[in-house]
């Protein structure tokens, strides 16, 4: 079956030596977590610290962006190999915050996800929709045309090492968590796709994570629904303890 996936995006949050602080409160809590794997993406200036500090854990560490070309004229990007080579795992291609302020669209999503899979590390791609979408009856209207452009590019080899992460753009940040029965649907629906595009063993196989408003109180409901295989933690991440408390659901 699916192993979970718990994943930390710490957005613009923290410095070196605050990420130092993060993982020796955090590692001890987490040490009998066997059932689930754990990431954490920090800042890209908080990466060295967060591998150096994750040595010998099992807690593997992601770029929170990452850009296509291997290296060049660029500024301000960062690479695949860049983020490889500095020990990363994980790559989250796509946020909403991405979308929303820096132009991200579907043809960049999977352009970044198909680099990350080409350096090695593995992509998590998300999609999602915005609440006027929602409230116009289009949610799924969204996530098929973020599917399609965003992830039904990938090869079903690239697919196979691709983790999905649903996050409704009303939910991130706000507080209002999806139910866990809009959420699952919403789960289920992207699975169906994911079936059309690469058939039935692929469609049960890939990991589709749950963020927005993932807290403590609320991770077990979500985890409890069959589609949900894990959640992608802005917040309620920072902390040690409550990211511990759903780490351990
Ligand atoms: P939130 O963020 O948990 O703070 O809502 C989730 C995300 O943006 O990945």
């Amino acid at each position: 079956m699916r192993t979970p996936l718990m994943a930390g995006n710490w957005k613009m949050y923290k410095t070196p030596a605050e990420t130092q602080a993060f993982f020796s409160k955090f590692l001890p809590l987490v040490t009998g977590a066997t059932h689930a794997e754990i990431a954490i993406c920090p800042p890209f200036v908080n990466i060295a610290a967060a591998v150096e500090a994750a040595k010998g854990s099992r807690v593997g560490i992601g770029g929170q962006n990452v850009y296509w070309a291997k290296e060049g004229a660029f500024t301000g990007e960062v690479s695949a190999p860049m983020l490889k080579a500095a020990g990363c795992t994980w790559a989250i291609a796509g946020h909403s915050e991405r979308r929303q302020y820096f132009g991200e669209t579907d043809e960049t999503v999977l352009k970044r996800a198909a680099a990350a899979l080409d350096a090695g590390l593995l992509p998590i791609v998300c999609v999602g929709e915005r609440l006027e979408e929602r409230e116009s009856g289009n949610t799924e209207r969204v996530l098929e045309a973020q599917f399609n452009g965003g992830i039904a590019g990938l090869s079903a080899e690239q697919f196979a090492k691709t983790v999905i992460a649903y996050e409704p753009v009303w939910a991130i940040g706000t507080g209002k968590v999806a139910t866990p029965d809009m959420a699952g649907a919403a789960h289920k629906f992207l699975r169906g796709l994911a079936e059309s595009k690469y058939g039935k063993s692929a469609a049960a196989a890939v990991r589709i994570l749950y963020g927005g408003s993932v807290k403590p109180d609320n991770v077990r409901g979500l985890m409890a629904q069959p589609d949900i295989d894990g959640a992608l933690v802005g917040g309620a991440s920072l902390e040690a303890n409550s990211f511990a408390s759903i780490v351990n659901f």
